[in-house]
C-alpha cells in the first residue's frame, strides 16, 4: 500500500511533499479516533524492546534522526507512528531560511537523498517554548533528543557560544543533547570536529551541565567521513570530556559507488548523501567507536537503517540505539514496526 502511494508522492519536490505529508498527517489526527487506531496499527510494545541508557528509559531502540522535525512540530504524531524517541533540531540560536531550495533531491536507484538544507530552524526561542508548551498541555512518555548547532554567520571561533544558548535555552525542555558539528551544509562547521575548537565546546557544555541539580546526557553526532586519526581524537575525547554518548554517523559527502548516474549526480551539486550508501560507512564507524571506547560510551547508529536486519547489524556492531531517516521515507509509516518486531526476543 505504502509502495503506491510513495510512487504518487515521488513525482512531487521532496521538501514539499515532506511538508504537505506531515501537515496532513497532523490534520488527520485531530479527527477522533484517528490517532487511535494509528497507533494500533504502528506502535508495538514488549519487554525485550525496552532499554536503558545513559540513564534514560527507552520504550523501544528505534528513533527519528535530527532534520525530519527540525521544529518540534509533529512529536504527537511521531510518537503515534512508535517511535522510541525524537531528535529534534538542528536548532540555531537564531532563525534561519537555509540554503536556497531546491535543496533535497532523491536517489530512487540508491535508496538515497542528497540534502543540502543548512540548518533551516525557527530558532532556539520559538522552539524551545513550543516544548514547554507540549510538555505542560500532555503527559507523554516519548524521549526527545535536542541536536543543537551553530548559526550560518558566526564565525567558528565564536561558535562555542551558539551552542551554549542551545543547549541553555532547551535545558528543561529535552531529555538529551546532541553537539552537531559534522552536517557538511553549513560552510566550516565540520572544521569544528577538530579536537581543540571541540574541547571548547563540549567542556563548556559540561560546565553548565554539571552546575544543574540533574545534568542531561550529552552526545557528539560525528561525520562518516573522519580519517582513522580523527576518530581517535574524538574518541580521547569522549573520555577525556565524560561524553555520554556519540551518534555515528551524519550524511556523508562521498558518492562512490551510486547507481544513479554520473551526470544527475553533477546536476544535483553539493550536499550530505544519506540512506543505503551511507550504510556500511556507519557501521564501521559505529564498530570502531565501540571497541575503541571498549564499550563504555553508548553509541546512536545512523545511517542507512531501513529494516530489521539493517538494525540488528547495526546493534551488533556495537549500537545501543539505531536512528531513521532517510529509510522512514522508502519504507513509510511501518517501519518503526516492523524494526520492533525483527527485534523482539522471545
Ligand atoms: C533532509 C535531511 C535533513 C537533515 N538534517 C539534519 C540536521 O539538521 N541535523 C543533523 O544532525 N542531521 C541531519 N540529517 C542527518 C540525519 O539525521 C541522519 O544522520 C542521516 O541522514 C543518516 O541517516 P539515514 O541514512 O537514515 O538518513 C538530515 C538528513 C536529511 C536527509
Amino acid at each position: 500500500m505504502y509502495k503506491f502511494i510513495r510512487d504518487i508522492l515521488f513525482q512531487f519536490d521532496p521538501e514539499n511533499v515532506h511538508h504537505f505529508s506531515m501537515n496532513a498527517f497532523q490534520y488527520a489526527c485531530k479527527i477522533p479516533f484517528f490517532k487511535k487506531i494509528i497507533q494500533q496499527q504502528y506502535c508495538i510494545e514488549h519487554p525485550s524492546l525496552e532499554k536503558n541508557v545513559f540513564g534514560l528509559h527507552f520504550k523501544n531502540p528505534v528513533g527519528l534522526g535530527a532534520g525530519f522535525d527540525k521544529n518540534a512540530l509533529y512529536l504527537n504524531e511521531l510518537e503515534a507512528l512508535g517511535f522510541g524517541f525524537v531528535e529534534i533540531g538542528t536548532v540555531t540560536p537564531k532563525s534561519q531560511q537555509g540554503n536556497d531550495q531546491p535543496r533535497l533531491f532523491r536517489l530512487p536507484k540508491d535508496k538515497a537523498l542528497i540534502n543540502r538544507m543548512g540548518f533551516n530552524n525557527d530558532g532556539v526561542e520559538t522552539i524551545a517554548a513550543r516544548l514547554y508548551n507540549r510538555k505542560s498541555t500532555i503527559n507523554s512518555p516519548l524521549i526527545i533528543g535536542g541536536n543543537i548547532g551553530k548559526n550560518k554567520t558566526t564565525p567558528n571561533d565564536e561558535a562555542w557560544k551558539d551552542y551554549v544558548i542551545c543547549f541553555s535555552g532547551l535545558f528543561d525542555a529535552v531529555d538529551y543533547f546532541v553537539v552537531n558539528v559534522s552536517s557538511p551544509n553549513t560552510p566550516g562547521l565540520r572544521e569544528l570536529q577538530e579536537k581543540d575548537s571541540l574541547k571548547k565546546i563540549l567542556s563548556e557544555l559540561q560546565n553548565i551541565n554539571h552546575s544543574k541539580n540533574k545534568k542531561k546526557p550529552l552526545l557528539l553526532k560525528i561525520a562518516p567521513d573522519l580519517s582513522q586519526e580523527q576518530l581517535d581524537d574524538i574518541v580521547d575525547l569522549s573520555v577525556e570530556i565524560k561524553l555520554d554518548g556519540l551518534v555515528a554517523t551524519n550524511t556523508t559527502i562521498d558518492r562512490s559507488g551510486l547507481l544513479t548516474p554520473e551526470s544527475r549526480i553533477q546536476t544535483i551539486g553539493a550536499g550530505g548523501l544519506s540512506g543505503k550508501p551511507l550504510q556500511q560507512r556507519s557501521k564501521e564507524v559505529v564498530q570502531y567507536l565501540y571497541q575503541q571506547t571498549h564499550q563504555q560510551i553508548p553509541i546512536i547508529a545512523s545511517g542507512g537503517i531501513f529494516t530489521g536486519a539493517d538494525a540488528k547489524e547495526q546493534l551488533n556492531a556495537g549500537a545501543s540505539l539505531i536512528q531513521v531517516w532517510t529509510g522512514f521515507i522508502y519504507e513509510g509509516p511501518g517501519i518503526v514496526k516492523n524494526i520492533c518486531k525483527a527485534l523482539i526476543i522471545d
